[in-house]
């Protein structure tokens, strides 16, 4: 299994272009599920989870060709509506097929996921739903299997606020006979741009981005092309790896209002971030002192402080003056990576959902293990600020998140390096 090695201790410094958002791109690219005509999508990430949806989606029938960061879905030929338990146990989002394949084909078989190292992440409000509209769901041989000849509109409410479970439902409702409403919807920016993918398909979807969406059932979606929108969490890591390093970068491609409550929380620690704006172009400047002050955060749905930026945010704490509280309301086992900082030098104390993490001067090298995505990324951040060389086994976390992370973080002035097993 490939590693990485930093030599901490590097501030830095430059330009760094922000990627396409996976948590976009994979219910966008299930949306090309709904229609028999292609839909091409442009700034599409170059990633692990990226090509394994889009392998999910040729073994359906699905054509799929690439030029570039765009990619063209042509899902005429579609004729096995099925999501293997092999595919989905690498990669939950593989449920987003569920809702476009019950749609559009009136029949899907989607492997359950099961758990994963941050909790246990069921999905029975994507069930729940379904069922509501229409649709006979069954759970047999651990797959889901969905039946139905045309789903009916319905009123929706999730008994908690789920990002995918919003996804599949609207996407199922697209092709529903009458007006489905979702209540407690989702207002994450990715439900946003999938929103404003599926109407340029021809979809009547109001409301995305706020927790009622409404969506008018039509008979058929035709193609289109949408841009996928920038990866708020890539920008959040980066600005992370910034300031912990009291480094001074420019992003690219991306937008602060994307991630306003991280934003004013490195501005609470010290760092100044400003906007740019323009028809043309659109930038992040952020500017870090030399040492931060610690500050507390509490993970919640957006556009609260988000659970995939609390473990780099953790990382940016260890070495900040002061002590950090830091709460995950979430997902039940998500301080994973706080073991693996503490072998780094950092002083964090665990308390159910809570981390204590009090500022130590600085941070040791050592060899760590990436369990999860985001808990990778704090390590590669812990590491650029740690003394000596810091290894990060495991990183196969990292590639399904993250594109050419050490190609970026070298043209910034760090030294990382990907050692091949
Ligand atoms: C999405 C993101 C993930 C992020 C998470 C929370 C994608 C591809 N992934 O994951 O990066 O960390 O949102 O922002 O977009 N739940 C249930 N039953 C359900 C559905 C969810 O109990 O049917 C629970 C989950 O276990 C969790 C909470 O609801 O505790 C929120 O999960 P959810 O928003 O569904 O996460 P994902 O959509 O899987």
């Amino acid at each position: 299994m490939d590693k990485l090695v930093i030599e901490g201790g590097r501030r830095l410094e430059g330009e760094v272009r922000i990627s396409g958002a996976k948590n976009a791109a994979l219910p966008i690219l299930c949306a090309a599920l709904l229609t028999r005509e292609p839909l091409t999508l442009t700034n599409l990430p170059d990633l692990n989870d990226i090509r394994t949806m889009l392998g999910l989606l040729a073994q359906m029938g699905v054509k799929v060709e690439h030029a570039g960061n765009a990619v063209t879905l042509d899902a005429a030929g579609l004729d096995t509506p099925v999501a293997p338990y092999e595919l989905v146990k690498t990669m939950r989002a593989a449920i987003l097929v569920l809702g476009p394949l019950t749609a559009r084909c009136g029949e899907a078989r989607v492997s359950l996921p099961g758990g994963c190292a941050i909790g246990a992440r069921p999905v029975d409000q994507h069930i729940k739903g379904l069922q509501a509209m229409g649709g006979e769901v069954a759970v047999e041989h651990g797959y889901i299997h969905a039946r139905v000849a045309r789903l009916k509109g319905a009123r929706l409410f999730t008994d908690m606020v789920t990002v995918t479970g919003t996804e599949n439902l609207m996407m199922a409702a697209c092709l529903a006979d009458g007006e489905t409403v979702i209540e407690n919807a989702a207002r994450e920016p990715e439900v946003v741009d999938l929103a404003q993918c599926l109407n340029a398909m021809g979809a009547r979807i109001s409301g995305a981005g706020t927790d009622v969406v409404r969506i008018q059932g039509v008979e058929r979606l035709h193609g289109a092309t949408h841009r996928i929108m920038p990866d708020r969490i890539e920008t959040g890591t980066f600005l992370c790896a910034a300031a912990v390093t009291g480094g001074k970068v420019r992003l690219t491609g991306t937008s602060t209002g994307l991630l306003d409550a991280l934003v004013d929380k490195l501005m609470d620690a010290g760092c100044e971030i400003t906007g740019e704006k323009s028809p043309s172009h659109e930038a992040i400047l952020i500017e870090a002192p030399r040492r931060l002050k610690a500050v507390s955060i509490r993970t919640a749905p957006y556009p609260a402080f988000p659970t995939d930026m609390q473990a780099q945010f953790m990382a940016v704490n260890t070495v900040a003056e002061g002590t950090a509280v830091i709460r995950e309301t979430i997902f039940e086992n998500r301080f994973m990576h706080a073991v693996e900082l503490i072998r780094l030098g950092a002083d964090i104390k665990i308390d159910g959902n809570t981390a204590f993490v009090t500022g130590v001067e600085r941070l040791q090298g050592a060899t760590v293990m990436a369990t999860d995505l985001r808990a990778s990324a704090s390590l590669v951040i812990a590491g650029l600020v740690a003394e000596g060389e810091t290894h990060v086994e495991r990183i196969y976390h990292l590639d399904r998140g993250y594109e050419h992370i050490e190609n970026k973080l070298t043209a910034l002035g760090a030294v990382i390096r990907r050692v091949k097993a």
